[in-house]
């Protein structure tokens, strides 16, 4: 079986077609996959998914571009959604510098809280980062928390940082792209326990469907090229990748 580990089919692009991109992406043998809210509403939304779909679960936390919108810092509405039924993560949570950099230490203080909330109710993090790598690194090693650094798109080096204080490489459409280097090389060089896979539809969509909306069902995309990379059998990198998902997010 295939996990998508991060998509998020509540986007209004998938208005009246989720019922169809589900069965679709269980035709693709992509029997699990995990739905990503990156603020309040999307939190619900992605609960609300995980409760009607049995493949579905959901993570919940506030988005670094999206701190704005919490400056009393409390929160609490975030609390609230751990307890219920099918959430197993906090995420995505991170830093992010490329959009916006005015709220840099807002968005480190968050971050930070957010990672102490996943501590005290022992879940996992799901990590977003763009062009913030030294500043992730330093929090993350700052609060050890079992979690992913999503849509992972930093250097070989840094993945082996990453990878030995525990933390696994989200793997997305970016690997199956001709030009992408370095991370076809974080593919080859980091042992296979550390990968997972995901698409974070609808963005980042893999070959042969670059540029369009991105489905879970085009998570198989993705492990094909991590097999072809790894030049191992496409069965055994479908099980070990699964098999890492379970591990992390205990499903
Ligand atoms: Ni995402």
């Amino acid at each position: 079986m295939i996990i998508d580990t991060h998509m998020h089919i509540f986007d209004d692009r998938y208005q009246g077609i989720i019922d169809e991109v589900v069965a679709e992406a269980k035709a693709n043998n992509v029997g699990l996959m995990i739905a990503v809210g990156y603020d309040y509403e999307s939190s619900l939304k992605a609960i609300e998914l995980a409760h009607k779909y049995d493949c579905i679960y959901a993570s919940v936390g506030l988005h670094p571009s999206e701190v704005v919108k919490e400056k009393d810092k409390s929160l609490e509405w975030l609390e609230s959604l751990l307890h219920e039924n099918k959430v197993i993560a906090i995420g995505e949570i991170g830093l992010d510098y490329y959009w916006d950099q005015s709220f840099k230490e807002l968005q480190k203080e968050l971050f930070a809280k957010q990672i102490g909330l996943a501590k005290a109710n022992n879940l996992p993090i799901i990590v977003h980062n763009r062009e913030a790598t030294q500043d992730c690194f330093t929090i993350l090693k700052q609060n050890l928390v079992p979690g992913v650094m999503h849509c992972y798109s930093s250097s070989v080096e840094m993945a082996h940082e990453f990878t030995k204080l525990g933390y696994y490489l989200g793997i997305g459409g970016v690997v199956t792209f001709k030009n992408s280097k370095e991370i076809k090389k974080v593919v080859k060089d980091i042992d296979i326990q550390y990968l997972l896979s995901e698409t974070d539809s609808p963005y980042l969509a893999p070959m042969p469907y670059r540029g369009k909306m991105n489905r879970p069902a085009y998570t198989k995309y993705v492990v094909e090229e991590i097999a072809k990379i790894k030049e191992t059998d496409l069965a055994m990198v479908e099980e070990a990748l699964a098999s890492n998902a379970q591990s992390l997010f205990k499903f």
